[in-house]
């Protein structure tokens, strides 16, 4: 069994060890799973190239670690639990025997439809059972899926489905999210008609039963493709360093990259974390109210959990339907043990009052996790008192879709918590600060840019079909470190407070946003001539989405304008990348050079103009007072 770490003492025991021989403390935790054949080598690394080896030579199916390893033991033991949209529907549950049934029979489907060891299948669906069966029915063949967010627009989409060139996309009729009901299987059409020719088969699963159009030949039912085909499946044998999954996430420039995540190292990582940071027990029921259309989702709702043998719940709605109590109705209904969610939706319900808690029985809760963003004191004392009652550990969990699984975190129990600090890395992790210059700040009390010094199993391998682009954005601006892209802050016991991003990504609501790609959305409109996108404080998202722009001649209706950039920035990448505020400007501050000064444009846009200083070596200063004047009447 994975290790479970059980005192803060064995936790600094272990620690230790796994710094100074981590391939011993890697071998021994990759030892506790099923694997076809075993590795030759633990790890070869160059963080130069980068070319990150773990387990090598060793054979094994993730699934059947996730599924087959635990029918004898929990067969009868539920796996999943899928809470629906809407309450008044019942709940569904799957056993480890019948999830593995499933998983087996649409490996087979997948199989009849031409899908094979090493091809693409692109899932484009709500949160359902049949995406986490889906997903695992690749992983039983060997094929690499790629999820695909389902509020990202059909330009997004296609765009995904041509970088990666899938064979096939998975997909629903429609999603029932809250009130509102998404028509899925359109925007898959609409993407399709992009030009994706790699596609041959579209699988639609049929979930409100609303109606769609089919494409002949080209689009079947999940029902359908389902019939005859036998409830087990021979695990497909696959290389530790085989792709696994291509997930795809923003950066400062460019397009969205496919961050590769590898069998072998992924599935050891996201057990070992997961076991330790939530101190998951046998029996618990754990919950973690991500999308799977990130990486949350599929390190801690699907894959860490099931290697694990836990009960792991699928929610399909949202916080705040059918009322803000939603949550606390699922925690109680289903007497959750763990609960994971992001610190915007702790901000969000904790707006709309104690009394929605209050209604619930939450006395099953043990532990508390957060991700995704910083969580701000006054969010993280609520979730501590109203819905921990005091008693139960925040785990603030930092990592990235590149990480792949946890890396910095409390072990609940067993540190004594620090209110909004990450805290302390994971058994095998070795994080340090450096400075602008890239020389590593010894001193343990410092601000600095936070990278990791020695690989980890479930790191990012490259970025597909693009292995320089790797390099460059996370290998290249240190010599022989990975760069996260965050700040942090480390106090004197050497616990890391993490700051947020140092680059041109924004984090709205624990959701990763280019200002790049926003700006190119934005510069589609016709009357825009150029933008800036900068992140601002919001009080429910963390941040929010600031605009500037310069348009070709006067805006006649304002509101009007707005509503056509915010149409625009919808169709390209998807609602969640609307800028927030709008503000039309005559010019943007620049560097002789010709560089957009994006710090004075986030003071501006975060109100503290008076922080800006000194201006005059721009090559526009004037601009400045301008900017500041228009950005009390930002639409
Ligand atoms: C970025 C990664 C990894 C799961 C969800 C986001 C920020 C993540 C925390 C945290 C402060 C956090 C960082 C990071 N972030 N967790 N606990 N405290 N910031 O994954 O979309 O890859 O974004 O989210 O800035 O770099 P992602």
């Amino acid at each position: 069994m994975t290790l479970q770490i059980e005192s803060f003492q064995e936790y600094k025991k272990v620690y230790k060890e796994s710094v100074e021989k981590p391939e011993k403390f890697w071998a021994a935790q990759a030892r506790t799973f099923t694997w076809m054949k075993k590795w030759d080598k633990v790890l070869e690394w160059n963080f130069k190239k980068p070319d990150i080896k773990w387990f090598i030579g060793g054979k094994l199916n993730i699934t059947e670690n996730c599924l087959d390893r635990h029918l004898k033991s929990r067969g009868k033991q539920t796996a999943l639990i899928w809470e629906p949209n809407d309450p008044s529907r019942p709940y569904q549950s799957y056993t480890y025997q019948e999830l593995y049934e499933e998983v087996c029979r649409f490996a087979n489907a997948l199989k009849s439809n031409g899908i094979k060891k090493g091809d693409r299948v692109c899932f484009y669906m709500p949160m359902v059972p049949e995406l986490a069966i889906g997903i695992l029915a690749c992983a039983r063949i060997g094929a690499i899926h790629s999820v695909v967010f389902a509020g990202f627009s059909a330009n997004a989409l296609a765009d995904r489905i041509k970088d990666a060139s899938c064979k096939m996309v998975v997909c629903s009729d429609y999603n029932s999210r809250g009130a509102k009901n998404i028509p899925v299987k359109e925007i898959v059409d609409e993407a399709l008609n992009q030009g994706c020719k790699s596609v041959e088969t579209v699988i639609v699963h049929k979930n409100t039963g609303g109606a769609v159009k089919m494409k002949k030949n080209r689009d079947k039912w999940w029902h359908d493709v389902l019939k005859g085909q036998k409830k087990e499946c021979k695990p497909a044998k696959m290389d530790s360093e085989d792709i696994l999954f291509i997930l795809y996430t923003s950066g400062s420039t460019g397009t969205p990259k496919g961050v590769v995540h590898t069998c072998g190292g992924y599935m050891v990582y996201t057990c070992f974390t997961f076991k330790n940071v939530f101190q998951y027990k046998k029996g618990d029921v754990y919950w973690c109210t991500a999308d799977i259309g990130w990486i949350t989702g599929h390190s801690y709702i699907v894959y860490g959990p099931l290697l694990a043998g836990a009960t792991t719940i699928m929610f399909e709605g949202v916080p705040t339907y059918p009322d803000p109590g939603r949550f606390w109705h699922v925690c109680e209904k289903h007497r959750v043990n763990q609960f994971y969610t992001a610190p915007t939706a702790i901000r969000a319900l904790m707006a709309q009052g104690d009394q929605w808690p209050g209604h619930y029985d939450l006395s099953s809760i043990k532990v508390l996790g957060s991700v995704g963003e910083p969580i701000n004191s006054e969010a993280w004392h609520w979730y501590d008192e109203k819905i921990g009652k005091g008693k139960s550990p925040i785990v603030d969990t930092w990592w990235q879709t590149e990480t792949g699984g946890i890396l910095i975190s409390p072990l609940p129990g067993l540190h004594k918590l620090k209110p909004c600090y990450a805290q302390l890395p994971m058994p095998g992790i070795q994080p340090c600060l450096v400075d602008a210059e890239g020389k590593e700040i010894k001193k343990k009390e410092a601000e600095g840019l936070l990278c990791i010094k020695f690989p980890w199993p479930s790191m990012i391998r490259t970025t597909y079909g693009d292995h320089e682009r790797c390099r460059q954005v996370y290998f290249s601006t240190f010599e022989n470190l990975y760069f996260t892209g965050d700040g942090a802050r480390r106090d004197k016991d050497g616990h890391y407070r993490i700051i947020g991003r140092v680059d041109d990504v924004i984090n709205v609501s624990g959701h990763r946003i280019g200002t790049a790609e926003v700006e190119n959305a934005i510069n589609e409109h016709a009357q825009v001539i150029e933008s800036a996108v900068v992140g601002f404080p919001h009080d429910i998202k963390g941040q929010g989405i600031y605009a500037y722009i310069i348009t070709d001649g006067p805006v006649a209706d304002k509101e009007v304008f707005k509503k056509e950039v915010n149409a625009v920035v919808t169709e390209v990448i998807g609602p969640i990348a609307k800028p927030d505020r709008i503000q039309i400007v005559a010019g943007l501050p620049k560097t002789r050079s010709g560089k957009i000064m994006r710090r004075i444009l986030r003071k501006v846009a975060a109100g503290e103009a008076d922080q800006i200083g000194d201006v005059s070596t721009l090559l526009n200063p004037e601009v400045v007072d301008s900017l500041k004047e228009g950005q009390k009447e930002a639409l």
